[in-house]
């Protein structure tokens, strides 16, 4: 077992590695990108200049981020032919079902960036992923309900044209609401990044093979899709829906204590937050701004998840395991509101984290230290055996 433990299993493009990224500390609760705290981030700056802080490491100045924001819009619209390959999905295939295999087909589109030992194909590939995400995401949500797909408007914001991609019909005109935008961009900055989570080392480690951007994307896109990970928002606003009204949460609660009982609070509990998510506070009073402004405040799932997260909070189980609200307790309600089906809630959530998955992915490829991530495992199975013939078993 010694050469097991003692192996160098070339873990720096996976776990335990060095990051000038992303900052947690989960017993305080705090969360930095690139130093800034992600409270004043959420507040002062906008998605598409915290994608630039992701990207290259400094807040841009005026002139960097016009260059930036016209590089990105440049490339917001997707091949012509990646509209037949839509085609091919059933009308209910899950939004994350089509995002991941047509990502994943970037790669057979725009081959003139899929060389990763060349830093301008890399930053092309980057751009390229950050400007078509909400294009694809659109795509997928216009095909699933069965309307044409509306293609992006450079005129507008980064999450004022994802709103518009979603919700403009050719058939009447599509406005949209700069408060509702305000929103969206801001769940897009809170999702942004997160240091080592199951999905961005997803990422490393098949970009620690060399496999091109589109399909290293795909792979965490995957990934995020499970009920543990970045499904926790669907399942979350299900679950909420389910529990209906406040005097059946108690039900649920002993649901959740009971060792026997594989249902989990979803939206509650952390890998690392041992504290409250500090996404999760922006996101609770974002919920009261966007159902106040659309005139929904006394919204039922609003009410309940709010007596929930008291109740949990003053419940004896959950504060000694330090379990608090994450990042997917209020992000469905604010999507339910705005519009969105739950099955378009992890999309949201896999477009956001895209830059920080190319954040991730460009620190990998650049440390020379970066080997092929290949962890180990201790076999604990059957002793060396000889086969036997099926007639003697
Ligand atoms: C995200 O890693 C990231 O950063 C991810 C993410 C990101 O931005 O990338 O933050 C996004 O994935 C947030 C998490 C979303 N998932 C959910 O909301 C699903 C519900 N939560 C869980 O299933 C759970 O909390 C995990 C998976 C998130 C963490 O599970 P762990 O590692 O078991 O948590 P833990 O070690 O802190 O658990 C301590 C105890 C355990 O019980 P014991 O073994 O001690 O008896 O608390 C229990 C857990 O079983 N527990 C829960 C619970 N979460 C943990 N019990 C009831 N309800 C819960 N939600």
């Amino acid at each position: 077992q010694a050469d097991v433990f003692t192996y160098d299993p070339g873990f720096t493009s996976t776990a335990s590695c060095d990051s000038t990224i992303t900052f947690i500390d989960g017993d305080k609760g705090e969360l930095w990108y690139r130093g800034y705290p992600i409270e004043q981030l959420a507040d002062k700056s906008n998605y598409l200049e915290v994608c630039y802080l992701l990207l290259y490491g400094e807040l841009p100045s005026a002139e960097q981020m016009k260059d930036f924001e016209l590089r990105v819009t440049r490339h917001t619209m997707v091949h012509e032919q990646m509209h037949n390959f839509f085609r091919g999905f059933r009308r209910d295939a899950h939004p994350m079902a089509t995002l991941v295999g047509v990502v994943g087909a970037m790669s057979a589109f725009y081959h003139d960036s899929t060389d990763v030992a060349d830093p301008e194909q890399r930053e092309i590939a980057s751009i390229r992923l950050i400007a078509k995400l909400p294009t694809i995401a659109a795509m997928a949500y216009k095909y699933s309900i069965g309307q044409p797909f509306v293609y992006p408007r450079n005129d507008l914001d980064y999450a004022a044209n994802f709103l518009h991609m979603c919700f403009a019909v050719p058939a009447e005109p599509y406005k949209v609401d700069p408060a509702l935008a305000r929103a969206m961009d801001r769940i897009f900055t809170l999702h942004a990044d997160h240091e080592q989570n199951a999905s961005t080392s997803t990422v490393r480690l098949a970009g620690s093979s060399g496999a091109n951007p589109f399909a290293c994307i795909a792979a965490g896109i995957a990934c995020l899709w499970g009920p543990a990970h970045g499904g926790a928002n669907q399942a979350c606003l299900e679950m909420l829906r389910e529990i209906g009204t406040v005097d059946r949460i108690p039900e649920y609660i002993a649901k959740a204590k009971d060792k026997d009982d594989p249902f989990r609070l979803m939206g509650f509990g952390h890998r690392v937050y041992k504290n409250f998510d500090p996404r999760a506070k922006v996101m609770k009073e974002s919920a009261d701004e966007v159902l106040e402004l659309l005139g929904i405040h006394n919204n039922p799932t609003l009410q309940v998840a709010k007596e929930l997260e008291k109740i949990a909070l003053e419940d004896e189980y959950f504060v000694s395991k330090k379990l608090y609200p994450n990042v997917d307790f209020y992000s469905g309600i604010i999507l339910e509101a705005m519009g969105f089906p739950t099955s378009m809630f992890t999309p949201i959530f896999a477009l956001s984290r895209t830059v920080g998955w190319i954040s991730q992915w460009k620190e990998m490829i650049a440390d020379p230290q970066n080997k092929i991530g290949r962890p180990r495992q201790l076999y604990v199975g059957s002793e060396r055996r000889d086969y036997q013939d099926i007639a003697k078993r």
